[in-house]
């Protein structure tokens, strides 16, 4: 099993570029299920979930090619498969997201129940509900879940919680029912956006990505298409949080400023400088780093999916942050990791009251998931010693290149 291993190092500078975004590409490969023609996606990051998400095509019955760097050509016309595998579902949950896309193609789609990062139960009652409104009927036994509809029928779906998953699930679901599918409540997050402009390309009629209507009117049959993945606003705001933890100097290449403007509002508000400049931004660290504090909500609100690289940052800084988790149940199971290497944590529910101390020391570590383990690189660039990240591979799944990135960055890391 690989280890991660962060010695303290000097403050980072430098350029790093950002990768296309996990969870964009992640739906938008399901999604490339739909179409009979050839889709190249561009700006694909290389990372786990995409390897498993490429599996999972080609089980299905796709031709997956990889042309060159972050650019994967698919071929759908051929679908001869309905069924994913338990191993492939557990290895990425994001393979649930082929189900919208199987049902409304060819009418039926079987597979077990989501794994993925343990962060709470992560139901898919919403994903179901949206199915079944269209007219699917859901079945369930042994684990395994299909879904089956000679033919979707649009309706008006409200969602309880704006979930990202099943906002997407729905989506792809409704762009090839009969009639019109509205969706309520729906997430707006800008990966739902990029897979509603993707769709669209391959023939879809979606308006209103963005917002919390969306609106789909099916159509006969998708195409083909040429699109690049948007950049990764969680990479991004990873190392603009490694600029701030080790007072350094960052400036990061392809973002999307307005996606990440949480990040860069609390980067300042902990005293840190942060210049935007078109599609790229930089981040001068402070040497007196002032507690904040957060709560994580849907977009446009703080991503949770920062929480975990925040907690590490305000671990160091002076005075006293809280941290809400909303989104997610139980997503503070790093904070055992960062107590042990001398971080002062209380977790009270859904909140947890960081202490910042003078320093950290290193200590054997587990990332217990993907942005946990991107904490924990964050931490080990300043405790003292060399701390040791075990259970990298949920590291992997969401970063593409960690350590040569940091490294490039100046930081003491390496893989063993
Ligand atoms: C996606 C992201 C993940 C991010 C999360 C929230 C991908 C591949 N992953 O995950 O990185 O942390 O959005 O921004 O894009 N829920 C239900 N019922 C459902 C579905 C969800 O109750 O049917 C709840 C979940 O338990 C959770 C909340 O809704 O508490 C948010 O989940 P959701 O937005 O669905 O997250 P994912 O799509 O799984």
């Amino acid at each position: 099993m690989d280890k991660i291993m962060v010695e303290k190092s000097p403050p980072l500078r430098g350029n790093i570029r950002v990768s296309g975004a996990k969870n964009s590409a992640l739906p938008i490969l399901a999604a490339s299920l739909l179409g009979t023609e050839d889709i190249i996606l561009e700006d694909v990051p290389n990372l786990k979930d995409v390897d498993v998400m490429c599996e999972v095509l080609s089980l299905l019955g796709a031709k997956v090619e990889f042309l060159d760097e972050g650019i994967i050509k698919i071929n759908s016309a051929n679908i001869d498969n309905y069924e994913t595998s338990y191993e492939l579902m557990n290895k990425a949950r994001a393979s649930f997201l082929v189900m919208g896309p199987l049902l409304t193609r060819i009418g039926k789609t079987k597979t077990s129940l989501p794994g993925g990062c343990a962060i709470g139960t992560r139901p898919i009652d919403l994903h179901l509900k949206g199915f079944r409104a269209m007219g699917a009927e859901i079945d369930v036994d042994h684990g395994n879940i299909g879904a089956y509809a000679n033919k979707l029928v649009g309706d008006r779906i409200y969602l309880d919680f704006p979930s990202v998953g099943a906002t997407e699930n729905i989506m792809m679901a409704a762009v090839m029912a009969e009639g019109e599918t509205i969706l309520d409540n729906a997430a707006m997050e800008p990966e739902i956006v990029d897979l509603a402009n993707f769709l669209n390309k391959l023939g879809a009629d979606v308006k209103g990505a963005g917002t919390s209507c969306i609106r789909i009117r099916g159509v006969k049959e998708l195409g083909g298409a040429t699109h690049s993945i948007i950049p990764d606003r969680i990479e991004a705001g990873t190392f603009m949080v490694a600029a701030a933890i080790t007072k350094g100097d960052i400036l990061v290449e392809n973002v999307i400023t307005s996606h990440i403007k949480p990040v860069i509002a609390k980067l300042r508000e902990v005293g840190c400088e942060v210049y935007e400049n078109g599609d790229r931004v930089r981040v001068i660290g402070t040497q007196n780093l002032k507690a904040t504090d957060i709560k994580t909500l849907p977009y446009p609100g703080f991503p949770t999916d920062m929480q975990a690289q925040f907690m590490a940052l305000m671990s160091v800084s002076e005075g006293t942050s809280v941290v809400i988790e909303t989104v997610f149940e139980n997503r503070f199971m790093h904070v055992d990791e960062l107590k042990r290497m001398g971080a002062n944590i209380k977790i009270d529910g859904r909140s947890a009251i960081i202490q910042g101390v003078d320093s950290l020391m290193s200590a054997p570590v587990r990332a217990t998931d993907l942005r946990a383990g991107a904490a924990l690189v964050l931490v080990g660039l300043v405790a003292d010693g060399i701390t040791e990240i075990r259970d990298v591979y949920h590291i992997d799944r969401g970063y593409e290149s960690i350590e040569e990135k940091f490294a490039s960055l100046g930081a003491k890391i390496y893989r063993v």
